[in-house]
C-alpha cells in the first residue's frame, strides 16, 4: 500500500483484542522508526515495549489516577471535555492492559531537537503500524515522569508517549480531517492557488 493510503486509513483506535500478535511486526515498525530524520542526527530516541501484564497493570493505575484528577478538574475547558464526551473517552484507560504490546517512547532531552525528532519517529512507527495492519494510538500520559518511574527511565529522558498496539476491538471512522486547499497557501499567507 502507498503511504498516503495507509496514512488515510490509519486512525486512532481506543479499544483492543487481547488477541496475541507477532513481535516481529512490533521490531519491524520501531526498525522504520529509526530511519527518520533527528537534531544533528542524535537520534534521540528509546523504545520500551511493553507486554508484561503487571507492568502494563502498574502503569495503567498510576495514569488513571492522574487522568482522573484531569477528567474532574474545573480547569479543563468546556469544548475539550464536550470532545472527549462525543467520544466516550473517559479517565479510564482499558487500552494500557488489554493491548497486548504497550509501546513507550521516550526521549533524550540533552539531544538538539529531541522531541521534534522523536515525535517525526513515532510519524513512521504509526504507518509501519498501519502497514501491518496493526492499531494504534499516541496517548500522552497527563504525568508521564510518574510512569517513566515506573519503567525505571533515567531524569535526562522524558516519556513522550505510550503506543498501545494490537487488533482493533472496535469499529471505528476516521476522525475528518482538512481538504488540500485548506491547509496550503501559496507564496503568502492565505494566498490560494489561481
Ligand atoms: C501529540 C498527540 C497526543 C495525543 N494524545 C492523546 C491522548 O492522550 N489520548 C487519546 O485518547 N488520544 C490522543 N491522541 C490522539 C488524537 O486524539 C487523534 O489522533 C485525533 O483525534 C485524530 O484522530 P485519528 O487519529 O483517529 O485520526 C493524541 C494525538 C497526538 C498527535
Amino acid at each position: 500500500m502507498r503511504v498516503l493510503e495507509l496514512a488515510r486509513k490509519r486512525r486512532s483506535i481506543r479499544k483492543y483484542s487481547a488477541k496475541p500478535i507477532p513481535l516481529e511486526n512490533i521490531l519491524y515498525a520501531i526498525e522504520t522508526a529509526l530511519q527518520a530524520p533527528s537534531g544533528a542526527n542524535r537520534q534521540p530516541w528509546r523504545f520500551i515495549i511493553v507486554n508484561d501484564p503487571d507492568i502494563k497493570m502498574e502503569i495503567r493505575k498510576t495514569a488513571e489516577s492522574w487522568e482522573r484528577k484531569l477528567h474532574e478538574s474545573d480547569s479543563t475547558p468546556e469544548w475539550f471535555r464536550k470532545w472527549l464526551r462525543e467520544r466516550g473517552i473517559t479517565w479510564r484507560k482499558e487500552f494500557l492492559t488489554t493491548a497486548p504490546y504497550l509501546i513507550v517512547v521516550i526521549a533524550d532531552k540533552r539531544a538538539p531537537y529531541s522531541r521534534e525528532s522523536v515525535w517525526l519517529a513515532v510519524g513512521y512507527l504509526l504507518l509501519a503500524l498501519e502497514e501491518k495492519g496493526l492499531a494504534s494510538l499516541t496517548y500522552t500520559p497527563t504525568n508521564p515522569r510518574a510512569i517513566a518511574s515506573i519503567l525505571g527511565v533515567p531524569e535526562y529522558y522524558t516519556l513522550e508517549t505510550i503506543i498501545p498496539v494490537g487488533l482493533p476491538g472496535e469499529d471505528k471512522v476516521k476522525e475528518p480531517r482538512m481538504r488540500l486547499e485548506e491547509a496550503v497557501y501559496f507564496n503568502r499567507w492565505g494566498s490560494r492557488r489561481d
